[in-house]
């Protein structure tokens, strides 16, 4: 039974990690011309700010439909293009933003 528990937990952790490392990708490929990771300034916010201050559901409400949800995230216009991603890309790029910043903001709360 031990074994079995301990199996599962590796699987997982080796799936999550793999989802980040696919979300890294889908973000160069995706995001980074507007987005940066290290503090960086560019047209959208940084990635580490927003793994700081959002959460996971957010992020992923806002990469589907950034229209529909700019004014809950306190902009006042949408320039953020929506993006023809599956649904299994938009989670595995949430994962790779979450993995940037493990000290949230909320967590203090
Ligand atoms: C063409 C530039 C552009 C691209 C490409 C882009 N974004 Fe954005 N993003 C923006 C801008 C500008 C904003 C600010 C609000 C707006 O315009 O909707 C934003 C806002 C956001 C926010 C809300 C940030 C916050 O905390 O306030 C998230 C999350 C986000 N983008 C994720 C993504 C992800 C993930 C991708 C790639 C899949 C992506 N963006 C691609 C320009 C872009």
């Amino acid at each position: 039974m031990k074994t079995i528990i301990v199996t599962i937990i590796i699987l997982l952790g080796i799936n999550l990690f793999a989802n980040i490392e696919n979300g890294k990708k889908l973000h160069l490929a995706n995001c980074a011309i507007c987005h940066t990771t290290n503090g960086g300034l560019a047209f959208g916010k940084d990635f580490n700010m927003v793994s700081y201050s959002r959460k996971k559901e957010d992020i992923k409400a806002y990469i589907k439909d950034p229209y529909e949800n700019f004014k809950r995230f306190g902009y006042s216009a949408n320039a953020m293009p929506t993006l023809p991603l599956e649904d299994k890309e938009i989670e595995d790029i949430v994962d790779y933003i979450d993995s940037l910043q493990p000290f949230k903001e909320w967590m203090k709360k």
